[in-house]
C-alpha cells in the first residue's frame, strides 16, 4: 500500500504503519541526508532528541545494515535535550545514543558534542551553549542540517513544555528548564535554534498522541498552545514520520 502524504509547503506529513516503518524510514532519511550534506560540504551535522520513539532508529543506525552507509568521520552528532543526570545513567539521553549506535559506529570523540547533564543546570547549559558557539562560529546562529524530534501526549518537544517561559527565549540557543512536577532538572536547545534547522525529522506513534497532533497538523490557532505546534523552520523543511494509530484522527482532510 502507498503511504498516504501530506505535503503543504515546507511540511510533509508521512502516515506508515508502526514504530518499526517509522524508525525504518527514518533511518533511510538520515543516511540520505548525511550523504548529500557530506557531498555539498564535506559533513553533516545533528541534533538527536531522547525518549522512547526513536531508541529502533539509533538501533537500526548501530547496526550491521546501517553503520556502513554513513560516513561518520563527516558527521557531527549533538543533543537536543538532555536530563540532568550523569551520562551513565538509564535516563541519560546520551547514554541511550552511546548504546544503541554512538559507540558501534566509526564517529571520532570530537564529533560527539554531548550535554554535560551531571554538571548544575546553569552551568551545563552555558556549557553547551558555547560549545555550539564555537562549532558554528560567534555571532553565526547555529543550522544543524538535521534534527531529530519527538513529541509528548501534552505536544511538548525537545525540553520545551506548554505554557512555560522557555518558549520565549529569543536569545540563548541552550537553557536549563525544571520541570515542576517531575521535580527533574533538563537542558534543551531552544526555539530558535530548532527553527533554523535545514530539516527537522519529527518522529510520532501510538494512540495517545492522536488528539494533540491533529491540532497540530491542523489549521487553527491551538496549535501555537503545543510547543511542537511552534516549530516552523524558517528556511528549512519538516518531515513528520507518524504511525497509523497517531494518524487516527487526522481524518480525511489531512489526509486528502
Ligand atoms: C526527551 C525528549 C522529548 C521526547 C518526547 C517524546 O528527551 O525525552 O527529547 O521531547 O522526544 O517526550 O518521547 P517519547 O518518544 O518517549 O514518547
Amino acid at each position: 500500500m502507498e503511504t498516504p502524504v501530506i505535503q503543504k509547503s515546507n511540511v510533509k506529513v508521512e502516515v506508515l504503519p508502526d514504530l518499526e516503518a517509522v524508525c525504518l524510514r527514518a533511518a533511510l532519511i538520515f543516511v540520505n541526508s548525511s550523504v548529500n550534506s557530506i557531498a555539498a560540504k564535506k559533513q553533516f551535522v545533528a541534533a538527536i532528541s531522547g525518549g522512547s520513539t526513536p531508541r529502533r532508529l539509533y538501533g537500526l543506525l548501530g547496526s550491521e545494515a546501517y553503520r556502513y552507509q554513513v560516513d561518520w568521520q563527516h558527521v557531527q552528532i549533538f543533543w537536543v535535550d538532555e536530563r540532568c543526570v550523569p551520562k551513565e545513567d538509564e535516563a541519560s539521553n546520551f547514554r541511550t545514543a552511546f548504546d544503541t549506535f554512538v559507540s558501534k559506529v566509526a564517529l571520532p570523540d570530537k564529533n560527539i558534542h554531548r550535554i554535560r547533564g551531571e554538571e548544575a543546570p546553569d552551568r551545563a547549559a552555558k556549557d553547551y551553549e558555547e560549545e555550539i558557539r564555537r562549532f558554528f562560529g560567534e555571532g553565526e546562529r547555529p543550522r544543524f542540517d538535521l534534527i531529530v524530534l519527538g513529541m509528548g501526549e501534552d505536544g511538548h518537544t525537545a525540553s520545551l513544555f506548554p505554557g512555560s517561559k522557555s518558549l520565549e527565549e529569543t536569545v540563548r540557543l541552550a537553557i536549563p528548564v525544571y520541570l515542576e512536577e517531575a521535580k527533574k532538572n533538563r537542558i534543551t536547545l531552544t526555539l530558535p535554534v530548532l527553527n533554523n534547522a535545514d530539516r527537522i525529522l519529527f518522529l510520532v506513534t501510538g494512540a495517545s498522541k492522536a488528539g494533540v497532533l491533529s491540532e497540530i497538523l491542523g489549521d487553527g490557532e491551538k496549535k501555537k498552545v503545543f510547543p511542537a505546534g511552534l516549530i516552523r523552520p524558517a528556511h528549512g523543511a519538516i518531515t513528520w514520520l507518524i504511525d497509523h494509530e497517531a494518524a487516527e484522527k487526522l481524518g480525511d482532510y489531512h489526509l486528502r
